[in-house]
This record gives C-alpha cells, sequence and structure tokens, in this order.
C-alpha cells in the first residue's frame, strides 16, 4: 500500500512541478461579452493593440471562421502583453507557436492572460481546436519588435 501512495506522490509531484515550471495556469477570469453584438462593442468592433497610460499592452482578438483579429498583431518584446481573446462564431484556439501564450476562443466569453515575449521576431498564431473545414488555413501572425522607448 506504501508502494501506491508513494507512486501517486510522484505522480502528482510530476504534475505540479511540471505545471509550475512551464507557467501553466488554470483559467482564472470569467468575463462574458455578447458574441453576436461584437461588432458593436467598443473593444471587440474593431479589435486592436493598445497600450494603456501605464505602459501595459493590451491586445484584444476576435477569432472567427477562417481568421484571427488583428493580422498581423504587432507587440513590443520584455513588456507585460494582455491578450483578451473571443470569438464571434465557434470554439477556436489562439496559439502563439513556440510561446507559453494558448488559449481557448470560447463565443461568449473572454479568455484572458498576459505574456512577456523575450525574443523578437515573426511568430505563428495557429487555430488549435477543430473549428470547420478551413480549420487548417486559420493561422495569422505576431510580430514582436525590440523594445525603442
Ligand atoms: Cu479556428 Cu480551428
Amino acid at each position: 500500500m506504501w508502494a501506491a501512495v508513494g507512486l501517486l506522490v510522484i505522480f502528482v509531484g510530476t504534475i505540479v512541478l511540471t505545471a509550475a515550471n512551464d507557467a501553466v495556469h488554470p483559467p482564472s477570469h470569467i468575463e462574458t461579452v455578447d458574441p453576436a453584438a461584437l461588432a458593436d462593442s467598443p473593444e471587440y468592433g474593431n479589435p486592436a493593440v493598445a497600450v494603456r497610460p501605464d505602459g501595459s499592452v493590451v491586445v484584444s482578438v476576435v477569432t472567427q471562421m477562417y481568421s484571427f483579429s488583428p493580422d498581423p498583431i504587432v507587440v513590443p518584446a520584455n513588456r507585460p502583453v494582455t491578450f483578451r481573446v473571443t470569438s464571434a462564431d465557434v470554439m477556436h484556439g489562439f496559439e502563439v507557436v513556440g510561446t507559453n501564450a494558448n488559449a481557448m476562443a470560447i463565443p461568449g466569453y473572454v479568455s484572458q492572460f498576459t505574456v512577456t515575449f523575450k525574443k523578437p521576431g515573426e511568430y505563428i498564431v495557429g487555430c488549435n481546436e477543430y473549428c470547420g473545414v478551413l480549420h487548417h488555413n486559420m493561422v495569422g501572425k505576431l510580430i514582436v519588435r525590440k523594445e525603442s522607448r
């Protein structure tokens, strides 16, 4: 029996350690938005990258079959970037390939998370939820620019 308990401790410990190590965070933000009224929303009517007075960067993203808006998304390096992602139709994914920016885009909800990109360059934004026949064509671009302030 103690061997079984020992195994459980090892398994759970592995999950906790890898989650902490890879900075995985469980969803912690519940905010709703009317997916049918995104066009009239001050934030999602014309989704864009915004810089708040305190210098933090907020990116509002609308996903829909089969694109991301805005595209490309241009953000500065080495500054916290808060993404606020929603969907206008069905469930999509929003993953910045090669980083830990990865969330589901769910109609009716805002998925919010903050990431700091250290490496300037071009990144692929992919949809990782099957969303229709052209799911594989749903690709966007994120450009991380060197900080210049
Ligand atoms: Cu959008 Cu797959």
